[in-house]
């Protein structure tokens, strides 16, 4: 795709569904008694990877596009798959499905693409092991393919080195099958839909700080389930109209958890102007319209506990810090470098490509705002979010934005550049 300097975005655009809740919708509805209903589902290869996964193990799931019908078989009602699970790009989808598949009472092979077999799953292996899982790397690199045997398993007090909502989720759903209550604590709290979700469905969990608490066997309920818009797909429409002068947005339907409301917070340490209209709870989520006026930015510091709860949108906070006055600071963020590719590699090497002053540090990166952007060649390292980010970059830079690779995309936000186009005067 090439992107060319935009001359103002207006408009309003209603953002597709978020990603981790709609990850989170199949799962608890196929261990679910009855139906569950979910709208607003996000139609990306991440979230159908997650469906095909269930519907191998004998889960009946109508996808209609704008309405999911999942028939739950109960905990304990998950069948052996005929076939090695694929989760594709989705490092949800391993982590996860994993804790569930540890409980069951067959084997499997769970695996993915290329990216997918060179993240950490040693992360999750350790804890699942701990509940005495039988969980092992084919390659014995710590990376999937990974090879697992259903057993029963035991409570744990899990004390996780990283804030991670993957972690955290993949034991408390191993806990469902656990002779005991499961604790996860976590340096920082991260996105808690889990626990949101699992209260919905009918678990018992509780929350206190960063513990998690999970009771074992619940009787879990199918349940009707309005995927909020996704805050991290909001964030490149949020930066684009901050950028691009002349802009206002209207963002409709954004998921405004505390979790995962990070870039909203930086963004206004930065000065940005955005207001949140219309907030509401749709499913046990906060939910609110943006609206979003170019603005002037300045530097800013982004660290610790802010992290884990903007972690998706660092590539494009990175982007709104080179049209920044100042210099922006980002630090605690070396989980970047595990993501669909090392986000603080790629953001370095393609933003330096624009003429930005960025440098890379161990846990994150220093940028130099203000240096004029012009368009370059990007390489996407098929990662989604390095696309996007990019492709925003692009309409306020000078010159032509190439971007390399861009069907991936498709991962999280099949229709973005159609979106994208919409707003455009
Ligand atoms: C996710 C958690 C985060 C995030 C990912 C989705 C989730 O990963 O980066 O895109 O749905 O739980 P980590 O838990 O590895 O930080």
């Amino acid at each position: 795709m090439e992107i060319t300097k935009s001359h103002g975005l207006r408009g309003e655009l209603t953002i597709p569904g978020d990603k981790s809740i709609s990850h989170r919708g199949i799962m608890l509805g196929a261990i679910s008694r009855g139906t569950t209903e979910i709208t607003n589902f996000l139609q990306g290869a991440d979230c159908l990877s997650t469906i095909s996964c269930f519907q191998k193990m004998g889960i009946p799931i109508e996808n209609e596009g704008s309405l999911v019908r999942i028939q739950g078989k109960g905990l304990h009602g998950l069948k052996e798959p005929q076939s090695v699970l694929d989760a594709g790009n989705s490092g949800t989808t391993t982590r996860l499905l994993s804790g569930i598949l540890c409980g069951q009472d067959f084997s499997c092979q769970l695996t993915g693409d290329d990216s997918i077999q060179k993240r950490p799953m040693e992360r999750i292996m350790k804890p699942l092991r701990q509940m005495g899982a039988d969980i092992r790397s084919l390659k014995d690199n710590g990376c999937a393919p990974l090879s697992i045997t259903g057993k029963k398993l035991h409570a744990v007090d899990y004390h996780s080195p990283v804030a991670s909502a993957q972690v955290k989720s993949c034991v408390l759903l191993a806990g469902l099958y656990a002779d005991g209550p499961t604790s996860v604590t976590e340096p920082f709290l991260s996105r808690d839909h889990t626990e949101r979700m699992l209260a919905y469905f009918g678990a018992k969990v509780s929350s206190l700080e960063t513990t998690a608490t999970v009771q074992p066997e619940p009787l879990l309920e199918g349940r009707q389930i309005e995927v909020p818009g996704d805050i991290s797909s909001a964030a490149y429409f949020i930066a684009a109209a901050l950028i691009v002068p002349g802009s206002e947005v209207l963002l409709k339907n954004v998921g405004v958890n505390p979790t995962r409301d990070g870039i909203l917070r930086v963004c206004r340490q930065m000065g940005a102007d955005i207001t949140l209209l219309n907030e509401r709870l749709v499913s046990q989520e906060p939910v609110a319209d943006l609206l979003i006026r170019s603005s002037d930015l300045k530097g800013t510091v982004i660290e610790g506990s802010l992290i884990p709860t903007l972690i998706d949108e660092i590539p494009i906070i990175a982007i709104l810090a080179a049209f920044a006055d100042g210099v922006t600071t980002i630090r605690d963020a070396g989980e970047l470098k595990v993501k669909e590719s090392n986000r603080i590699d790629a953001m370095v090497t393609e933003l330096s490509k624009m003429g930005a002053d960025i440098q890379g540090t161990d846990d994150g990166m220093i940028i130099k705002g203000g240096a004029p952007l012009t368009g370059a060649a990007i390489d996407s390292r098929l990662d989604h979010r390095i696309a996007m980010s990019f492709a925003t970059a692009g309409l306020a830079a000078a010159g032509t934005t190439t971007i390399l690779q861009d069907s991936c995309i498709a991962i999280s936000y099949p229709d973005f550049f159609r979106d994208l186009a919409s707003l455009q005067i």
